[in-house]
């Protein structure tokens, strides 16, 4: 075989004269009479061959006979290309190879897809052939942008003085909140490992060992169902430190990121990078991860509908309910019928009852509110409304009466839509925030108890440990969450390290001391043998180079991602396993291969 001296991306005019050899996957063949063209493609570039029948017969000839997709390798010199034959999008459009030795290294089937047309073909034909699919440079820049961040990410922990440690895979179950993938024990027939939701505990039991300075990247599972940023099989960059505070944490955070968004893009992310308090997020925002490239805050006006005679507002406010709403700029270009039907059924998928609507006019110097429900108002509230929203010519008021949080549900993703649909912000921008000053708790009407905002082991700040036994709904924790462009990349929280304290929220939570002692009793114990004070947080890598990367397909910076049901789709898992197999784990399944489809349908 030819020994490979050049990559086909690296050659340049500079080269000119140099023999190489160069090996790749054959693209784009051209016979001109005569001469023969082709582009060999390796994972650094192109570089395009040429073979001339007179001077080189012997190669030409087996030139004529490749196919896309052949795996090749080519001896020959560096050239400039003809006159006005540069191609000047391309590294090495100046170039060309004269090819004196040429061997074919292995022939291929035509792909089921043009690699070159891959953004047009359907993603379950790209993902069962994904080693097709990952030979386009767009995705294999993908791949090395994820190995480059956790370069970056390793070097950067291991100078601060960070640990990389391993935990367990087959453990027990964590409490992140989400269905637990179980693992069979054939030891112990009936028993289960649960595959790690996050290494919660292990981390924490880590700073109870002395470990100090822990981090992983690390794979996490959690059963739920994919969605456009969530994969049931995702990775973390998991920290975990002692003797920390939130400031601590923060900071040697924000300068990672900052770090690794100016070694990628060259993008400078100016530290410190800003606080917003979860009350803020959401009065302003809708949601506890705002996406800050644009304005166009929701604005509460309960005071002034309330007092309407628009009876959907008053009633609303009436039960403690709120009208809120945005007002987009240049809005007022849409039709009733785009309001009527297009956004009113979008925020309708979010649950909301309804979408009312003014269009923002200037008359004779003066702004007023258009709508079918403006006689609703009196003039002095029409112009209170348009104070709120400081709304000009033009714009279109849009506002939701329901309960707070529905109508937040129904707000935060609609003020997304219109701040790109109507162009709002720069899609090379990107807007950091902290969210922090989050509650302890939320109340879960249906069962009636507390829910950790976080999870369990997030420690109250300071002064509001107290309010654990007289106002629990009051307590503020130190958990933050990082924030860019609307995607929550990373969160975390100070740690509850007083065995008292932590039996006290386990209590909230409605987890009995026996259930408490049966699931997480190691680690109750651990706790009492000297934990010092610590916090961490995990970012999801999966997100961090979606964002880098610039798409919005989790699917795209995963090599062998599951579909959004779950599969593999080029290894056909999940399926189904030997009946030796399941005998010895002792598993009994329905193995009616319709009974399995019946059962997805159903879901
Ligand atoms: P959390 O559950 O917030 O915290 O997860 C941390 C980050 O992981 C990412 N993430 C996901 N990415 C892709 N697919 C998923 N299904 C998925 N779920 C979460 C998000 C999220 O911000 N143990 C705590 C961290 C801590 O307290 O230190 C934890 O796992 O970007
Ligand atoms: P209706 O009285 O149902 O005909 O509604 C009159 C207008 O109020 C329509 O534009 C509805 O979309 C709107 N509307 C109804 N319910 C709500 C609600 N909960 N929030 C905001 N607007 C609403």
């Amino acid at each position: 075989m030819l020994k490979r001296t050049n990559s086909c991306g690296e050659l340049r005019l500079s080269d000119a004269g140099k023999r190489v050899v160069i090996a790749g996957w054959v693209k784009s063949y051209r016979d001109h009479g005569g001469l023969v063209f082709f582009d060999v493609r390796d994972r650094e570039g192109l570089t395009q061959l040429v073979f001339n029948p007179e001077k080189q017969p012997e190669v030409h000839k087996p030139a004529k006979t490749v196919r896309s997709e052949w795996v090749v390798a080519a001896e020959g010199v560096v050239q400039p290309r003809g006159e006005g034959l540069e191609n000047p999008k391309l590294a090495t459009g100046q170039i060309e190879v004269a090819v004196e030795k040429f061997e074919i290294l292995n022939t291929a089937k035509t792909p089921p897809f043009e690699i070159e047309l891959a953004e047009k073909t359907n993603e379950e034909i790209r993902l069962t052939n994904r080693y097709i699919d990952l030979r386009r440079p767009a995705m294999q820049e993908k791949l090395h942008v994820r190995h480059r961040v956790t370069k970056i990410t390793r070097d950067y922990f291991d100078e601060k003085g960070f640990w990389e440690i391993e935990t367990p895979m087959l453990a027990k179950s964590t409490p992140e909140g989400a269905r637990d993938f179980l693992v069979p024990s054939r030891l112990y027939p009936g028993c289960f490992y649960a595959l790690p939701q996050s290494p919660q505990l292990f981390k924490q039991i880590l700073m109870v060992s002395g470990v100090d300075k822990y981090f992983q990247i690390v794979r996490c599972f959690r059963d739920e169902d994919p969605r456009a940023d969530r994969q049931a099989e995702f990775t973390q960059i998991d920290v975990e430190m002692s003797f920390v505070d939130i400031d601590d944490v923060i900071d040697i955070h924000s300068e990672l990121v900052a770090k690794t968004w100016r070694e990628i893009l060259g993008v400078e992310v100016s530290l410190p990078i800003r606080r917003m308090s979860y009350k803020e997020a959401m009065d302003g925002y809708g949601v506890d991860r705002p996406d800050l490239r644009f304005d166009m805050k929701l604005k509460d006006i309960s005071d002034i509908a309330g007092q309407s005679s628009f009876k959907v507002f008053t009633g609303t406010v009436e039960k403690g309910g709120v009208v809120k709403g945005l007002c987009a700029p240049g809005g007022g270009k849409y039709s009733r019928s785009d309001i009527e039907k297009g956004f009113t059924d979008f925020v309708a998928d979010y649950g909301a009852k309804g979408l009312a609507w003014f269009k923002v006019k200037e008359e004779g110097g003066k702004v007023t509110l258009a709508s079918s429900i403006a006689k609703f108002f009196s003039a002095e509230q029409l112009e209170r409304i348009v104070k709120r929203f400081g709304a000009k010519d033009g714009d279109l008021v849009l506002l939701v009466a329901d309960s707070e949080s529905a109508a937040n549900k129904a707000l935060a993703p609609l003020r997304c839509r219109l701040g790109r649909e109507l162009g709002l912000y720069d899609k090379d921008r990107f807007e950091f925030v902290w969210i922090v000053d989050f509650p302890l708790f939320e109340w879960n009407e249906d069962e009636k108890r507390y829910d950790s905002l976080h999870h369990p082991f997030t420690s109250p700040v300071e002064g509001d440990i107290e309010k654990l036994d007289s106002d629990p709904a009051g307590i503020t924790s130190q958990a933050y969450d990082i924030v860019v462009n609307g995607s929550e990349i990373g969160g975390g929280s100070i740690r509850i390290h007083r065995p008292e304290i932590q039996a006290k929220v386990f209590d909230l939570l409605n987890i009995s001391k026996a259930q408490a002692q049966e699931r997480f009793g190691f680690f109750l114990k651990a706790l009492e043998y000297g934990a010092p004070p610590h916090g961490g947080i995990a970012f999801g890598l999966d997100r961090v180079i979606m964002l880098l990367t610039g798409t919005e397909n989790i699917r795209d910076v995963i090599a062998f991602p599951k579909t959004q049901r779950g599969q593999c789709l080029l290894t056909d898992a999940p399926s189904e396993a030997d009946q030796k197999q399941l005998d010895e784990l002792n598993l009994r399944t329905q193995r009616h291969s319709h009974a399995v489809e019946e059962n997805l349908d159903k879901q």
